[in-house]
């Protein structure tokens, strides 16, 4: 069969594709109900099936005689290790981990924050807790405390688990000071904290809350699987939206397992027995979907990296791995080629390696350029292969099926929609637009499994967010167009979402953040293009009147404020100060006309602005702010 006719059954008949798919996973009961209407414009997929996602990616393994294969490849060029975890070894920890956890009270349904570096444990402990059936929600390392405080308190965990330090290049960050903070900030507090202690620092453990991970397993029993249902969450993960507050995007248990098995198969062409690396970090989506389950629940061997593309201890870092292992297909953010690239123009370092096992590559989390692509596809000598999703999908959107019929790439393209999305490309209004017609990139609804079934908290949120603005539709929030072909193009996020190095952020956020500065009138965060890591923060302050502060001292309070109440990885180095915002008659930013002079495109001039005189100065600043120039 070829892409489109998989294709067009998986719209014709919905139920019958996807209850073929559902077929292919090892459930406990196997699902009846396939689709179902849900609450707040949402649908359940499977919902009375039964399953456990740890038994999928774990024990199922083990059970198929793949006891001896390596799940995990442990590689640290940040600490110098090395370890082969077969999936009967994976099986013992996680067993002994979920008993610990368990232990501590945990059951099915209580929510555990995982913040952790890329070691190992933090995989055990992610199975760990979907082995119980309880609701993990992993924090990426960059953030700061106050971050993970704004998580805790929205998913009011009974327990976290961290590790000593993370390591950034040759730089020791401490975690457990950060985590100690976020208890402090946080309104709901964890009854428990379990702390790996690495070899690099020992945390400070608070007596009667904290516990050292490994003497947490003495004298514990190894748990079993915890049957749950298909609809039930096995995970939350905090994404950016357009306010201060992130979204908890929450994922189901069987309709998620169905669509990464779909994907790895199918999409990034993966068998079992074959090596898969997905070089992003747990603490993003790619991680849960790419880097712990789907690569697990394929049988497949995953690599799990702790190192950086550069300086790991070179820019061969990459080249070395996939050689090192074997890699057959990997998965990459574009900043970390721009990174090797800028390191080693001519790829040299690439000639000390055999690169003869990858057959592909994909990338996304962020648009690729040409340049980065033809030097990719110039070196590698493979497909290189760019893709479109996000958090909230959990998969992609639009791929080639690899494993299927692999369909010819377009440069600029994310390529075509994937089996199971109906794309299509609206107006304002939610008019349809004709082929190559720029617009709002949405799918029609029902979405496929593995797509979040609600916000935490906030069903209301995610009813606002996705399905209001056009209705019958799940608004992505990308803007593009779709060619002749049905090929799909992403020009960039229609709100203010920006993505740093393939982190998505909130530039609302960092507004609000900045907003706390006394001399701060209001403020306009906007993305400014960097050859690196492909946009930036930029902060357009207007002082308050009679605010005196030199510009230069401005802007390192609110470096320092935004790095402290976000986190390093917002990048945000740079405020201008401007004599005013655009604005419409009633006071409102103009933001749309904001990014359109940043991403140096052509706007209408809209007929609501209050003073269009100020549009030169804006420009010329944006123009001029220089981005990375402050130390
Ligand atoms: N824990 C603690 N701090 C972290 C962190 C983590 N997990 N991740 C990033 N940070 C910090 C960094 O140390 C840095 O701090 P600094 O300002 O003190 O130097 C800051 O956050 C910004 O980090 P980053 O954007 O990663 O920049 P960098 O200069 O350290 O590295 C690259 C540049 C290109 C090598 C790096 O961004 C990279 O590997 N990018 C690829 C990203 C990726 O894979 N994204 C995929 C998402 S799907
Ligand atoms: P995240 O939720 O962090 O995965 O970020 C998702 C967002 O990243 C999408 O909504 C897009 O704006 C952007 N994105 C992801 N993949 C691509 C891609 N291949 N090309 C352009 N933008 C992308």
């Amino acid at each position: 069969m070829g892409y489109q006719q998989e294709y067009q059954q998986s719209l014709a008949d919905k139920e019958a594709f996807w209850k073929q798919q559902a077929d292919q996973i090892a459930w406990f009961k196997k699902p009846t109900e396939i689709l179902k209407d849900a609450d707040y414009g949402t649908h359940r997929w499977f919902a009375d099936g039964e399953l456990n996602s740890c038994y999928l990616a774990v024990d199922h393994q083990v059970e198929s005689g793949r006891g001896d294969q390596v799940a995990l490849y442990y590689d640290s060029p940040a600490t110098n290790v090395k370890k082969a975890i077969t999936f009967n070894e994976l099986l013992d920890d996680v067993r002994n981990f979920a008993g610990v956890l368990k232990a501590q009270g945990i059951e099915k349904g209580d929510r555990v924050v995982i913040y952790m570096p890329m070691v190992p444990e933090a995989a055990v402990a992610m199975l760990a807790c979907a082995r119980l059936g309880a609701v993990h929600s992993v924090v990426f390392g960059g953030f700061a405390p106050n971050e993970l405080a704004i998580r805790i308190n929205d998913a009011a965990p009974k327990l976290v688990i961290t590790a000593s330090c993370g390591i950034e290049f040759d730089k020791v960050i401490e975690y457990k000071p950060l985590v100690d903070q976020a208890f402090e900030l946080a309104a709901h507090k964890p009854e428990r904290c379990i702390v790996l202690q690495r070899p690099m620092v020992t945390a400070e453990l608070q007596t009667g809350r904290d516990l050292d991970w490994h003497q947490a397993h003495e004298g514990v029993e190894p748990a079993e699987c915890v049957p749950v249902l298909s609809t039930d969450p096995l995970y939350i993960l905090y994404t950016s939206g357009t306010t201060g507050l992130p979204k908890g995007i929450v994922r189901d248990n069987g309709s998620h397992a169905v669509a990464l098995m779909y994907a790895l198969r199918n999409i990034y062409g993966m068998n079992a027995g074959d090596v898969w690396w997905g070089a992003s970090d747990i603490g993003w989506v790619v991680g849960h979907s790419f880097i712990v389950y789907g690569p697990l629940m394929g049988g497949c061997s995953a690599i799990f990296y702790e190192g950086k593309p550069v300086r790991s201890p070179d820019a061969g870092a990459f080249w070395r791995v996939i050689d090192e292992y074997g890699v057959n297909s990997m998965f990459a953010a574009p900043t970390a080629f721009r990174a090797i690239r800028k390191e080693d123009p001519e790829g040299a370092l690439s000639k000390d390696y055999d690169l003869s096992s990858l057959r592909w590559l994909f990338v996304a989390g962020e648009k690729l350029d040409s340049s980065t692509y033809s030097w990719l596809d110039g070196l590698l000598g493979v497909p290189v292969i760019d893709h479109w999703w996000q958090t909230e999908t959990g998969w992609p959107m639009t791929a080639p099926l690899m494993g299927v019929e692999p369909v010819a790439t377009r440069l600029g393209s994310t390529c075509v929609p994937v089996p199971g999305y109906d794309i299509q490309v609206v107006d304002a209004e939610g008019s349809e637009l004709e082929a190559g017609e720029h617009g709002n990139i949405v799918a029609r609804l029902p979405m496929p499994p593995g797509v979040a079934q609600t916000i935490w908290n906030n069903p209301e949120r995610f009813k606002q967010s996705y399905l209001t603005a056009f209705p019958g539709y799940y608004h992505t929030g990308d803007g593009g167009f779709i060619d002749e072909d049905g090929y799909v193009y992403i020009t960039g996020r229609t709100d203010d979402v920006i993505n740093v190095s393939g982190h998505r952020l909130s530039t609302g956020e960092m507004e609000e953040v900045i907003a706390k500065n006394s001399a701060v009138a209001e403020c306009a965060v906007i993305a400014v293009a960097d050859s690196l890591k492909g946009h930036v923060p930029v902060g357009l302050v207007v002082l308050k009147q009679g605010a005196e502060v030199e510009p230069e001292d401005l802007q390192k309070q609110l470096v320092d404020l935004v790095r402290a109440e976000v986190g390093p990885l917002a990048c945000f180095r740079q405020a201008v100060v401007v004599q005013r915002l655009p604005k419409t008659r009633s006071g409102k930013i103009l933001r749309a006309i904001l990014r359109k002079i940043a991403d140096q495109e052509e706007y209408k001039m809209p007929s609501t602005i209050d003073d269009e005189s100020i549009l030169p100065e804006i420009t010329d600043t944006i123009a001029g702010a220089k981005v990375g120039g402050f130390a």
